[in-house]
């Protein structure tokens, strides 16, 4: 059974439908209830549970200005606490936001949960929520589920049902320094540790500042770990039609993409793995054809050449790259152009989804760090990887392609995106123009949320969406395995160099 915390009274025309109010029983409870706390009660139709939003503490001899003025007399001090037993008038009420009236089936597991059309009954008794009914109720998974910490109210840990967060798609967002690479470090450690028997979708990983290097360096995780450094990857230029040189390339003009579709014919019956090289030479050898448009497209053509990401074959090959319960992460740490990684982006999202829909990888999920960088909203900047990202938002969950994005800056991300993000993961957001953009995309972000989620703290977080049945609000566990450059300090990284000198 579970225990009593105080009784339901009338208070400021409440309980109507919404809320109810209950006096806090003083003895043993005052410290224990919380906002944020589940708690039900009995009304006339049945199990009403509901959090407690507020808590007041009243006392009536502090109600009246007058006596609290003679309260505070210089010359007479105390002497409403010397008169009367003031401290034993102190009471704390809760306010309580119904969430529905629960329906059991026989064996006591949640059936439905109806909307309530009854206020709940004063003088009734109310307690804490039991947590096997509150595991119900918020749909989490104690067997399978990805551990992510603790309920931040009461005692139980926060283990997510991974089909719901992973069958479609999910966001992490908070401030620079609010913790989103901390928290998807822990999704993979939770993710590449399942066992094989429960299934566990490909992970591929943007990793824009290469903070995820050292998974590759944990024993237990390495052989599941592969890591690509983006100097080192290809795309593949006879898999490259002039449709997708222009996308690339956007100054290319129709008469010219015409004439870069022919050399391409002319090419490939040449030679099956061409580099962009062997195209510009044939395009300059080549003695037929409008002089202007061969020297404008060598010019685009050496212009894509110098980025250094073409050649002949794909690389790394993603076809046999892609295995369940495995992360192969793209290190960006070296790369400064923003127009490289938008390209690589770009390429690898549009393979991956090929792949996914041709059924030659299996489900994946598609981690994006900085994703406003990759899928801008478009009063801020282009991205020409937008389009995939939109695409694979929109149509991803037909083909198990679940796309995680992650930004310090959701107002400058592409609302089309945000919108199909269906479960959030939200950590502090301070901007008022971030939170208003969130609260735009979608309507289960209230005003309430918005204040609290600008004052969560460093490792807690608000869990809301499809990947459980009632926003919650989590604090977030440790890593299990840490990363090395973690503590490093610029002191120390000032000192080693010295060393490095001097030896
Ligand atoms: N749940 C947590 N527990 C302990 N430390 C955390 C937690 N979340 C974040 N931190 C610390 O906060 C700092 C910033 O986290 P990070 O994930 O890099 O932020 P972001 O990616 O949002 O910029 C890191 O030093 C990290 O160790
Ligand atoms: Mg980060």
């Amino acid at each position: 059974m579970s225990e009593k915390v105080g009784t339901v009274f009338n208070f400021l025309q409440l309980p109507d439908v919404q809320k109810f109010p209950f006096v806090i029983d003083k003895e043993k409870n005052q410290m224990m209830i919380q906002k944020g706390q589940f708690v039900c009660t009995e009304s006339i139709e049945g199990y009403l549970i509901g959090v407690v939003e507020k808590i007041l503490i009243l006392n009536e001899y502090f109600s009246d200005a007058l006596t609290i003025k003679a309260y505070n007399n210089e010359n007479n001090p105390n002497i409403l606490k010397g008169l009367f037993p003031s401290d034993d008038f102190e009471y704390a009420i809760a306010i309580v936001r119904n969430l529905g009236v629960i329906e059991f089936d026989n064996n006591d597991k949640i059936k439905k949960v109806n909307r309530m059309s009854y206020p709940a009954r004063p003088g009734k008794e109310v307690f804490v929520v039991e947590d096997e009914i509150l595991k119900q109720f918020i749909g989490l998974d104690y067997e399978k589920g990805l551990d992510l910490g603790n309920l931040k109210v009461g005692n139980l840990k926060a283990k997510i049902p991974i089909n719901k967060l992973l069958n479609k798609h999910f966001a992490i967002l908070s401030i620079s320094g609010g913790g989103k690479s901390y928290l998807t470090s822990i999704l993979i450690e939770e993710l590449l540790s399942r066992s094989d028997s429960w299934g566990t979708p490909a992970i591929v990983l943007i990793d824009v500042h290469g903070e995820y290097s050292y998974l590759k360096s944990i024993q237990e995780l390495s052989e599941k770990v592969s890591i690509f450094d983006s100097i080192y990857s290809q795309i593949s230029v006879p898999n490259m039609n002039a449709y997708i040189f222009r996308k690339y390339q956007e100054q290319i003009s129709n008469v010219q993409v015409r004439e870069l579709a022919n050399y391409i014919k002319k090419i490939r019956k040449k030679n099956k793995l061409y580099s962009l090289h062997n195209l510009i030479e044939l395009i300059a050898e080549t003695d037929d054809g409008n002089k202007s448009t061969k020297q404008a497209l060598i010019g685009w053509l050496s212009d894509l050449d110098r980025l250094n990401l073409f050649g002949p074959e794909e690389n790394p090959n993603l076809d046999n790259l892609i295995k369940p319960g495995h992360l192969t992460i793209f290190n960006f740490e070296k790369e400064i152009s923003i127009r490289k990684k938008q390209i690589l982006v770009d390429y690898l999202s549009n393979r991956l989804f090929y792949l996914r829909r041709t059924e030659k990888i299996p489900p994946f999920l598609l981690i994006v760090e900085e994703a406003h960088q990759f899928c801008p909203e478009a009063a801020h900047s282009k991205a020409l990887s937008k389009y995939i990202l939109e695409t694979i938002a929109r149509e991803g969950r037909k083909f198990m392609a679940c796309l995680c994005l992650i930004s310090q800056r959701p107002k400058k991300l592409s609302s089309t995106a945000l919108s199909q993000m269906n479960s959030k993961m939200i950590l502090n957001i301070k901007n008022p123009y971030d939170l208003k953009h969130l609260m735009d995309s979608s309507e289960a972000i209230t005003k309430e949320y918005a204040d609290t989620i600008s004052s969560l703290g460093v490792g807690e977080m608000l869990l809301m969406g499809n990947a459980v049945k009632y926003p919650i609000f989590i604090e977030i566990r440790t890593r299990k395995y840490k990363s090395k450059v973690e503590d490093l300090l610029l002191t120390d990284l000032c000192l080693n160099w010295t060393d490095k000198k001097l030896s």
